[in-house]
């Protein structure tokens, strides 16, 4: 069999997001199944996970969603803290080649060398984002960033058509 090229895995990807999306079911799930299939699928997005802003806190704090990869520390983070915070309160994508000269990181496992954080936004307004990270340095360029910032697109189109209710 021959090997998928580089952009054929890219492709491939955006397709099994696309057909999670256009299946019925609750943004929740719609979260759950992106960071599997991204997590199973990309070699190097070994931590894929999303946080989202919890309702009504203040100050406000990002708390772990669904996830795949190791167990982390860092379940619930405030918006000063961490690339995740920065993300989350700038409303822009962080990436971070060499996670180890950001002063900024908050380690979730020792393996981690690069990160990419992009918010998902609900009108306009972040409400929370989807976290990845690798076990290699640099692992995210253009196409990974055009591949999840999609991804976190549609997860934001599908909490505007269906919210999550919080408990
Ligand atoms: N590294 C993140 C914390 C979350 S873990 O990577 C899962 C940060 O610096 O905000």
């Amino acid at each position: 069999m021959a090997a998928t090229s580089k952009s054929e895995k890219y492709a491939e990807a955006r397709k099994a997001v696309e057909r999670l999306h256009s299946q019925a079911g609750s943004a929740d799930e719609f979260m759950k199944s992106i960071a599997r299939v991204l997590n199973d699928n990309m070699l190097k997005y070994n931590w894929v996970g999303f946080y989202m802003l919890e309702a009504g806190a203040n100050p406000p704090v990002l708390v772990l969603g669904h996830y795949r990869g190791a167990m982390t520390p860092h379940t619930r983070i405030s918006l000063h803290q961490g690339i995740c915070g920065a993300a989350a309160s700038s409303g822009k994508t962080v990436v971070v080649d060499d996670v180890s000269k950001d002063s900024r990181y908050l380690a979730c496992s020792l393996e981690t060398k690069s990160e990419i954080v992009v918010p998902i936004f609900v009108h306009g307004t972040v409400v929370g984002e989807l976290d990845i990270d690798s076990h290699f340095p640099a692992a995210f360029g253009a196409e990974d960033r055009e591949l999840i910032e999609y991804c976190a697109q549609l997860v934001g189109k599908r909490l505007e058509s269906a919210p999550v209710t919080t408990t």
